[in-house]
């Protein structure tokens, strides 16, 4: 018998962090491999803010890339309250920016450069909704008072939805929707917003992290919810509605720094996302729909063509093996593990 087989479109990645320097060559090959582009976070120390420093950053990118590598890196900047609207107008027009970052400030890694007053940010963002260059957002308030659990729903209801109704020719991603809340906003909404989803929030919910012992390659932010939520984000991701996409938010840090008292936040899953997918979506009955997922609603959103190029995944009888941990220059980095065997494979 042969092994049953699919082939789709080439994916895209709408949501990843490369990092720089040793890491960035470490990782940029587990992308380029089975991705054609990716939207690249702006959250490096410092951050990435102004064109010159995108530019900078897109050409230390494909300097990582290994010779015949087929991929193109889409940049962001990161929101301050001081970025410049002329400086982001250009950056569009010149083709070299597809969103603008918005990072409350203190969200998660590198983000205590972001924003701490969105009316402060109005300026540009009016001007990003007159020529069209959407928000991609990290939606979860800081306010202390409020439990981390909640801070996507909270978000919504505070930050977005006000933002929303004050410039509805905006175009939001609400990226990484890790809440039935998400959700639930997305599908409400008429127009002008979209959500990625990750890979690792439709496998794992906070149990991974919490259930004996705790478990620092499952932490992430925004940090994995109950059970319910997960089983939300996965009937969106498998609907094939065209509001939801991947962004894998492959979020590599070194080991030590996971692995202590105050560990980072981020899940690496560049390496296996595909398997991990075409076995999530396999399971729910949904193969027919892993495409509209990772290959073409996301490049509808963003007014970008799918790409021509395919790839052919392939279910294999023994399981694939991927590596626990990939080393970089930088030190060791954590494979995030599923937690059950993974027998598709994108056929190389
Ligand atoms: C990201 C990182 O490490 O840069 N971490 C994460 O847990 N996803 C930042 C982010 O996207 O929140
Ligand atoms: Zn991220």
């Amino acid at each position: 018998m042969t092994a049953p087989r699919l082939t789709i479109r080439r994916p895209d990645d709408w949501h990843l962090h490369l990092r720089d320097g040793g890491m960035l060559k470490g990782v940029i090959g587990d992308t380029a491999r089975d991705f054609a582009r990716a939207i690249i976070m702006p959250n490096l120390v410092p951050p990435v803010v102004t064109t010159t420093d995108a530019k900078a950053y897109r050409d230390r990118i494909l300097a990582a890339l290994k010779p015949g590598d087929r991929f193109e890196p889409l940049m962001t900047l990161y929101l301050t309250e001081g970025t410049n609207p002329d400086d982001v107008e250009e950056g569009k027009k010149s083709g070299l920016i597809t969103a603008v970052k918005l990072y409350p400030a203190g969200a998660t890694t590198n983000s205590h450069g972001g924003v701490r007053n969105i009316d402060n940010a109005m300026p540009v963002l009016e001007r990003m909704a007159k020529i069209g260059l959407p928000l991609c957002v990290h939606g979860e308030v800081t306010t202390p008072e409020v439990d981390i659990f909640d801070r996507e729903a909270v978000f919504i209801e505070t930050v977005l939805d006000p933002l929303r109704k004050r410039l509805p020719e905006l175009k939001v991603t609400m990226e990484h929707v890790t809440t039935k809340d998400g959700i639930d906003y997305i599908k409400g909404s008429k127009a002008n917003l979209a959500g990625s989803i990750t890979t690792h929030h439709l496998i794992i919910n906070r149990n991974a992290i919490l259930v004996g012992g705790i478990r620092p390659h499952y932490y992430c932010l925004p940090v994995a919810k109950r059970e319910s939520h997960r089983l939300a984000l996965r009937a969106a991701a498998v609907s094939g509605d065209a509001r939801f996409f991947l962004g894998t938010d492959s979020a590599p840090h070194v080991d030590p720094l996971k692995e202590c008292a105050c560990g980072c936040a981020g899940i690496y899953t560049s390496i296996n996302t595909m398997s991990c997918l075409a076995h999530v979506f396999e399971e729910d009955g949904a193969l027919d729909k892993l495409e509209a997922f990772t290959s073409l609603n996301g490049p509808a959103w963003y007014g970008l063509a799918a790409n021509e190029e395919t790839i052919t995944l392939e279910k294999n009888v023994e399981p694939v093996s991927f590596p626990a941990k990939i080393e970089t220059e930088a030190g060791p980095v954590t494979v995030f593990d599923p937690m059950f065997p993974l027998h598709w494979d994108v056929v190389r």
